[in-house]
């Protein structure tokens, strides 16, 4: 797979891997704080009782608020603003009218257009006091993604991000869904390369600056692999294990990676402290 320059590369996927320059990387800024904002809004609203209809409803007023469309309404058919996927579900969970309870955690993903860019984000939300396993779940997915996005520098490969997660996940014992991945993004939702969280350093695509993507580890308690339930969306592990997921938007600079959807208010992970 080679490069070209995104500003007059098509609009559109085409095998080629786009390279951005500074005003894209500026517009960026701007999507991914934007989601990153739109997280931390949700921070002291999730808690018992409070249903994934409603926190879709919440991301949507957000986005109308501040001049953004979620990027998943109406995208291939999903109608949603948000994906909220609870306990064993890996991902892609549809909100729905059930309240949430007490020792749940739930992963909310966002992501926001801005002028034309996509900042994609998501994070985990306990609700309420949850069981020391979920917690540590939780702690080693986060780490995971970080370590994940530690490894990324001009030169380097996708496979040291699958290396640096798969190490230290499996390490734990746990499970790397390989099912879904990371991906490109920019005025694209989803773009070259595929992003894979497992892997084995050098290998895979060459990081160059001006990458936009996106590393998104999803982590089982127990075995890697999912099912996708008949809505044609909701995917769950298969052992019906615990998983969680974060994700942030990156981009690939002249000495390593900026990210683009931290949290300004220091809302990243949990535990949340709320001032
Ligand atoms: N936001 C998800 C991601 O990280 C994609 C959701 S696509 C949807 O790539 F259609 F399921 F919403
Ligand atoms: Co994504
Ligand atoms: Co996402």
């Amino acid at each position: 797979m080679n490069y070209v320059d995104a500003a007059t590369a098509p609009l559109r996927k085409t095998g080629h891997i786009k390279l951005h320059g500074p005003e894209a990387f500026a517009s960026m800024r701007k999507a991914g704080r934007l989601v990153a904002e739109c997280l931390d809004m949700l921070v002291p609203e999730i808690g018992p009782g409070i249903t994934t209809e409603d926190i879709d409803r919440l991301v949507f007023e957000f986005a109308m608020d501040h001049g953004a469309m979620p990027a998943t309404l109406m995208y291939r058919g999903y109608a949603k603003s948000t994906c909220t996927s609870i306990n064993h579900v890996v991902c892609h969970g549809i909100p729905n009218d059930k309240p949430l309870k007490e020792g749940d955690i739930v992963n909310v993903d966002v992501t926001l257009i801005l002028d034309g860019w996509h900042g994609d984000s998501s994070r985990m939300y306990p609700i309420g006091e949850i069981p020391r396993r979920a917690e540590r779940l939780i702690d080693v997915t986060y780490e995971a993604m970080m370590r994940g996005i530690a490894a990324i520098r001009p030169g380097g490969t996708t496979g040291d991000i699958g290396a640096a997660i798969q190490t230290f996940v499996e390490a734990q014992h746990m499970g790397v869904v390989r099912d879904f991945c990371g991906h490109g993004l920019g005025r694209l939702f989803h773009d070259e390369p595929n992003i894979v969280h497992v892997g084995r350093r050098g290998e895979g695509t060459v990081f160059r600056p001006g990458m936009l993507f996106t590393v998104e580890p999803m982590i089982n308690l127990g075995r890697p692999h999912v099912k996708v339930l008949s809505d044609g969306w909701t995917a769950v592990t298969r052992d019906r294990s615990l998983s969680a997921q974060f994700e942030h938007t990156v981009g690939v600079t002249s000495s390593g990676v900026e990210i683009f959807t931290l949290s300004p208010n220091g809302l990243d992970r949990p535990p949340y402290k709320v001032s």
